[in-house]
């Protein structure tokens, strides 16, 4: 690596991220089903027809895992807490061992010196509440304030940072609209519903933390920048709708209290009724925003009803999930967030990685590209940091391959290797690589 600790600015964090369902198994510990086991259940949905039952047995090996973030010389870990798990029936009665579990896991962080960055939901809804229609129902936001005090009343006090929805977009748009994860339904008003309803969740779990008294809370968004690939005025119409569904709506909800104009023209007759008096709750200040990046769109005028929008293929390097290596996407990205929208709020880039096609030979895992990927995001930060962003963190994704999702197990973010035949951690070149940077 090129870019050591010492470039950034002391204090400055440097972690590794994962979440519950991609790691810890969700046949283990009581833990209730959830919309992701019953969506991979469903013939096409997952590649190789893969699930997270297992996943990389996290929960029989944590303390390995919580050891190698440490020996990896990071300064913190975020994880999330699976809301099947900690109530399995989605709303009622907790699950005494899943409090017990995330109750050692974060005193095991915090034993090996480790920060403890906790994010609320990370898409495992129990599968009680999706038979009530998830983020459709008007009352989900409600369900989930009710788990976010369970459990930040359990460890809220002990964690650096609460997030209480990682990636809303995702959550919502890519679940509800594109059809790609878990609900996997495809309809504009249910789309429309839940890009409502994500956000007012956010709300509620952040009126129901404030009221435990703990600070330090945020929300977890992706963006990916949105370039046109021609300069028709077609093109340049649909690469403002594509980053005002992607990137604008929910933080400008969130900062300014009101969605863009070029997504409502679609989503207005979907919304709730009274939409707009929810605004006030949502743009409650936050503490942080964290930032997802790991590429940017290439946009033209797509067919068919609003929204339009067709995806270009870019003619960089590309990931083993064909999305363009772009790291200067990232140090726009954070100089437009600033600018435009948050101020001098601490920004954390909560997740950024690649996934390639490791493998392990003669007992090693060579990973240069995920080398000069980390590097060349690292020197995308601390541009961002030249250019007046008010950035505090690192966090890199992922500590261990792990279920990505639509894609299982063949899509590989680690810093460590995970055999999923023997679930055998082999930390890689880049892990190597970074625990150096960060000793230097
Ligand atoms: C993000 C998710 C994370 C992982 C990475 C590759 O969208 O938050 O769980 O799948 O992408």
């Amino acid at each position: 690596m090129k870019i050591f600790r010492s470039s950034f600015p002391e204090g400055f964090v440097f972690g590794a991220a994962t979440a519950a369902y991609q790691i810890e198994g969700s046949k283990f510990g009581g833990a209730g089903s959830c919309h992701w086991d019953t969506f991979a259940a469903t013939p096409g949905n997952v590649l190789r027809a893969e699930d997270g039952a297992r996943a990389c047995d996290h929960y029989n090996r944590w303390q390995e895992d919580l050891d190698l973030v440490r020996a990896g010389g990071f300064d913190a870990y975020r994880f999330s807490t699976s809301w099947a798990r900690v109530i399995p029936e989605g709303r009622g009665a907790p699950n005494q061992e899943a409090l017990d579990f995330y109750d050692r896991l974060v005193d095991g962080m915090l034993e090996r010196g480790l920060k403890p960055y906790h994010t609320l939901y990370h898409w495992d809804l129990p599968s009680t509440l999706a038979d009530l229609g998830g983020w459709v129902n008007a009352d989900s936001p409600k369900w989930f304030g009710d788990y976010a005090e369970v459990i930040s009343g359990l460890i809220g006090d002990r964690v650096a940072s609460t997030a209480t929805i990682n990636e809303p977009w995702c959550v919502a748009w890519l679940s509800h609209f594109l059809g790609h994860h878990a609900p996997g339904l495809r309809d504009i008003r249910a789309a429309s519903r839940a890009m409502h309803h994500i956000l007012l969740a956010h709300a509620e779990a952040m009126e129901r933390l404030r009221g435990l008294g703990l600070g330090n809370l945020g929300i977890v968004l992706n963006f990916t920048p949105a370039e046109p690939a021609g300069d028709t005025p077609a093109d340049l119409a649909a690469t403002a709708r594509q980053d005002a569904i992607a990137n604008r709506w929910f933080i400008e909800a969130i900062a300014k209290g009101a969605y863009p104009d070029e997504a409502l023209e679609g989503m207005a007759p979907h919304l709730p009724q009274g939409w707009q008096d929810d605004l006030g709750r949502i743009s409650a200040p936050i503490d942080w925003l964290g930032v997802n990046y790991y590429t940017r769109g290439l946009i033209q005028q797509g067919e068919g009803p609003w929204p339009q929008i067709s995806d270009v293929e870019g003619q960089r390097a590309k990931t083993q999930m064909g999305w363009e290596i772009y790291p200067e996407g990232l140090a726009g990205l954070l100089q437009r967030l600033s600018r435009e929208f948050v101020g001098d709020l601490p920004l954390y880039i909560t997740e950024n990685g690649m996934a390639w096609n490791d493998r392990i030979e003669n007992g090693a895992c060579f990973d240069p590209e995920r080398v000069n990927y980390i590097d060349s995001h690292l020197a995308a930060a601390l541009a961002a940091l030249d250019g007046g962003a008010n950035l505090k963190g690192f966090f890199y994704w992922s500590l261990l391959d792990n279920f990505e999702w639509a894609f299982g197990y063949e899509r590989r973010f680690g810093l460590i290797h995970v055999d999923f035949d023997t679930f055998a951690r082999t930390p890689k070149a880049s892990y190597q690589g970074l625990r150096l940077a960060l000793s230097k």
